[in-house]
């Protein structure tokens, strides 16, 4: 096939490879840290910043064939996806983009001839159709003059909702960034050429292939534009549209590409052809998206860029359910997409073990949330005494055990079950309601408070400096004062409190003037203020008053120690592990530090060892640790590490420790290594699919950690009376020398049991049809004598047992029953009577009862008025 997805994407960037542009290879799906997106949505993106002019590029002409994400903001498709044929979450967009170079009449006449000439793709002219902006004459004039497409076939798109720049055709990024008016050319796909105007929305009819932006302006606000100095194109086309087009086929999911991937879905859940076709492409969409996200290293999360992931995959595996797919499938899928695109996408080439564990792991956990949801739905729904579902419990379903709304209304759909949607959404308007009034309320001294205030941060170099107050907050409203025994926030204007972030606590101290002493508990950030929250101890305080602030600087010594050994520990796991880890959350504070990574296999002890090695050898170089300013470009040309999470300021802080570790942090840090004196991790366990927790402690923590342990061997060695070498044989020795005493028990409690048991049943007598037994017994362990018990029970197959045993001074009695008899005879009422004859005490259960007598001949007295009893009851 000439038109294979591979062949189109080739001849793409061939085509502009000889009209002089440079193929750069396609940016991950994460964009760079300083853009607003979650996810790459365009082909533009990792150029945003040369559109704008902060970056020279070497290049002024560019082609790529860049891999997209289109789930949320504003070019968002993940509804559509499924239901229509030209839709994908993850799709692969080709674009030719001109830096201040060419501009509108070139890039029209390269889309042009691209599409219509017969050594490229070669589509027939008459089925062409463009739309233009409104106000863009030059565009509308190209076309018309130097393409010569009829008038017919170029239709202007005016403003939305009388907006300027809002339209169809004037393209943005997202809420701001680069933007400008485009031209969009649409493929018809039907016999009737005539047009209407409004057919354009007929997406089966037109299929908008190819968008051409040209970018003029950068939106900073929503309504404001600044035109930009030089001018720039960029173009967009869906690889798998224009592909589809070319093979002619109606839709995205029957070219080759998906094709393949849809025969696998097929073959591995051995599906029959006639199968679902939105379900099972909703399937391919999505684990194409699956497989690149996780592919570009993030993992399923409950919130940000994870939370999508996990949504697409439930989604996925929610369609495979309703397929009646039974068992898990959707990680056996990732072979077939990495097969499929092959050469295309490097980026994959070893990662098909780590994707698939991740899909693995997660499709188990959501099927165990979706067979505790099945288990309690199904069983209300036996319950109910009308047809109607509680929408009480549908909403327990969904936010208690995570059971998706949709697939309770598909199940009670079946049933014939109704659910009152309204009451539904009553409920869930309610919790929101109430779930944010719980936010506010708990959070009202601390979250609520809103500070224009900006407090500088001399906390990287002082402990304790002079300082103005700014502001005071007490009850969440603020004051003018302060008084003795209040709680609240105080702001100033600056502070060598470090206020809670990166993981590290916020410092505790006072703040002071004269008598009156303000004790600091903790410190947040409240945009650009430091708030210190904390209690008047003595005096007042009032607004303008010059205080001291004084950290508690023991206790920040030992926080920055363990802050500085969380990078070193970062930069070891890398080393060790022999795999870029990502951090995925830490803590840290004075006692000890906590630090989360991905990671999918598991760390045996010889790595954690190597790992301690490794930075208590960078402690012991005593290495400086050295802070630097710079731009955040500037710190990703030295190797900085930085969280995929964070938004970071254009002016970061990179930290450096020796040539161990470079990180951007705002944290505060020790001077040198040597400070953090010791290293020890005391534990590390994996807390979610794919994620590691080391928790570590440092300095005198550590060593009284090792002391005890030491301590506890020597004591281990004192009492087994052992040397350090012999010390574990003798342990193993000793742990041999119990199975084997318990085995031997084992044989000589059977051997006990049987002889008494031999003993016993020469006891036995007959009352009636049923068999009575009453003897003392030598087997006072509680253990045996209930198997003792059973056996003779079986033994008798019916009948009444009472044994018992002496125990200091008194007897014990054990009544039991077997159980065809107790609906005539029972055992707390044998028990009864010899209780109420001997002044004995106990209770029991039908078939078993007990009691504890003091004067055995008590009971020899009544016993023959038990059997009487019994006799006259069976
Ligand atoms: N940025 C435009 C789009 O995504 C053209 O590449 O449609």
């Amino acid at each position: 096939m000439k038109y294979t997805t591979n062949n189109v994407r080739n001849m793409f960037l061939k085509f502009f490879e000889q009209n002089k542009h440079k193929i750069i290879p396609s940016s991950s799906l994460i964009p760079s840290d300083h853009s607003n997106l979650l996810f790459t949505n365009a082909g533009m993106n990792q150029f945003e910043d040369i559109f704008l002019g902060n970056k020279k590029f070497n290049y002024s002409r560019v082609v790529t064939a860049q891999r997209c994400l289109r789930t949320g903001g504003k070019h968002n498709d993940f509804h559509q996806v499924g239901y229509s044929t030209h839709h994908h979450t993850f799709f692969e967009m080709l674009g030719n983009f001109s830096f201040g170079d060419y501009f509108k009449k070139e890039a029209i006449a390269y889309a042009w001839n691209l599409l219509t000439n017969e050594k490229w793709f070669n589509l027939p002219k008459d089925q062409l159709l463009v739309t233009v902006y409104q106000d863009d004459q030059e565009t509308y004039n190209i076309w018309k003059n130097i393409i010569q497409l009829p008038e017919c076939k170029i239709i202007k798109i005016g403003h939305k909702n009388n907006n300027v720049y809002e339209s169809d055709n004037f393209w943005q990024m997202g809420e701001t960034g680069p933007c400008g008016p485009c031209t969009e050319i649409f493929f018809n796909t039907s016999n009737d050429k005539k047009l209407y105007l409004h057919d354009l929305k007929d997406k089966n009819k037109y299929i908008e292939i190819w968008n051409i932006v040209f970018i003029q302006f950068n939106r900073i606000k929503h309504n404001k534009l600044i035109p930009l100095s030089t001018f720039s194109v960029d173009t967009g086309m869906g690889l798998e549209r224009i592909t589809s087009i070319l093979q002619k086929v109606n839709s995205n999911y029957k070219i080759d590409s998906f094709h393949d991937l849809i025969q696998s879905i097929y073959q591995i859940n051995k599906l029959n052809i006639s199968n679902n076709n939105q379900s099972i492409n909703i399937i391919a969409d999505h684990i194409r998206a699956s497989t690149f996200i996780i592919g570009d290293n993030i993992l399923p999360d409950n919130e940000y860029r994870g939370y999508i992931l996990r949504k697409i995959i439930r989604r996925a595996l929610l369609h495979g359910n309703k397929l009646g797919i039974k068992k898990i499938f959707f990680y056996k899928l990732v072979s077939s997409v990495i097969r499929i695109f092959g050469e295309s996408q490097k980026q994959l080439e070893n990662q098909q073990k780590k994707i698939e564990n991740i899909l693995k792991e997660e499709e188990l956990q959501f099927n165990q949330t979706l067979s505790k949801g099945f288990k309690l739905l199904l069983n209300e729904i036996k319950n109910l005494k009308n047809k109607e579902l509680d929408a009480n419990i549908v909403f327990y379903l969904h936010d208690t055990i995570g059971f998706p709304i949709d697939l309770t209304q598909d199940i009670c759909h079946e049933y014939h079950i109704h659910i009152n949607i309204s009451k539904l959404q009553n409920i869930i308007f309610e919790h929101k309601k109430k779930s944010q009034k719980k936010k506010i309320t708990i959070n009202n001294i601390i979250n609520t408070i809103h500070i224009n205030e900006k407090s500088i941060f001399k906390g990287y170099k002082y402990h304790i400096i002079t300082s103005n107050i700014k502001k005071i907050f007490v009850h969440g409203k603020e004051q003018s004062t302060i008084n003795e025994n209040e709680e609240g926030i105080i702001i100033l204007d600056q502070t060598p409190f470090y206020g809670e972030s990166g993981g590290q606590i916020g410092d505790s101290g006072t703040i002071f003037i004269k008598q009156s002493i303000f004790e600091v508990y903790n410190v947040k950030n409240y945009a650009q203020a430091i708030g210190h929250i904390g209690k008047m101890h003595t005096g007042k305080i009032k607004i303008h008053d010059i205080v001291t602030a004084k950290i508690n600087k023991k206790k920040r010594l030992l926080i920055q120690n363990n802050h500085s050994a969380t990078h070193l520990l970062n930069s070891a796991l890398n080393l060790v592990l022999k795999e870029k880890i990502y951090q995925r959350g830490s803590f840290i504070n004075e006692k000890y530090l906590r630090f989360d990574f991905s990671y999918f296999k598991p760390i045996n002890i010889d790595q954690i060892f190597n790992i301690e090695n490794i930075i208590n050898h960078q402690i012991q170089k005593n290495v400086n640790i050295c802070e630097q300013y710079g731009s955040i470009h500037e710190a990703k040309l030295k190797k900085y590490k930085f969280l995929q999470h964070k938004h970071y300021n254009s002016i970061v802080r990179m930290l450096k420790i020796g040539k161990f570790s470079k990180e951007l942090c705002s944290g505060t840090h020790s001077k040198r290594t040597g400070d953090i004196g010791l290293f020890k991790i005391i534990s590390e366990k994996k807390i979610a699919s794919g994620i590691h927790r080391i928790e570590a402690i440092t300095g005198k923590y550590a060593l009284h950690k090792i002391q005890d342990q030491e301590k506890n061997i020597l004591e281990i060695k004192n009492t087994l009376q052992s040397n350090d070498s012999e010390l574990l044989i003798k342990i193993k020795k000793i742990i041999n020398y119990c199975s084997n005493l318990k085995k031997e028990n084992q044989i000589l409690n059977k051997e006990i049991i049987l002889n008494e048991k031999n003993q016993l049943i020469k006891k036995i007598i007959k009352i009636k049809k049923i068999y009575f037994l009453n003897s003392e017994t030598k087997i006072k362990n509680r253990k045996l004598l209930k198997i003792m018990i059973d056996q003779l029970k079986i033994k008798i197959n019916s009948g009444v047992i009472i044994l018992f045993y002496q125990y200091k001074k008194k007897y014990i009695f054990i009544v039991s029953i077997t159980n065809n008899i107790t609906h005539k005879i029972q055992a707390k009422n044998i028990v009864e009577i010899i209780k109420k004859y001997t002044n004995g005490s106990g209770g029991g259960k039908i078939q078993t009862a007990e009691c504890i007598i003091n004067n055995i001949h008590d009971f020899y007295k009544i016993l023959p008025h038990i059997t009487s009893w019994i006799s006259t009851y069976i």
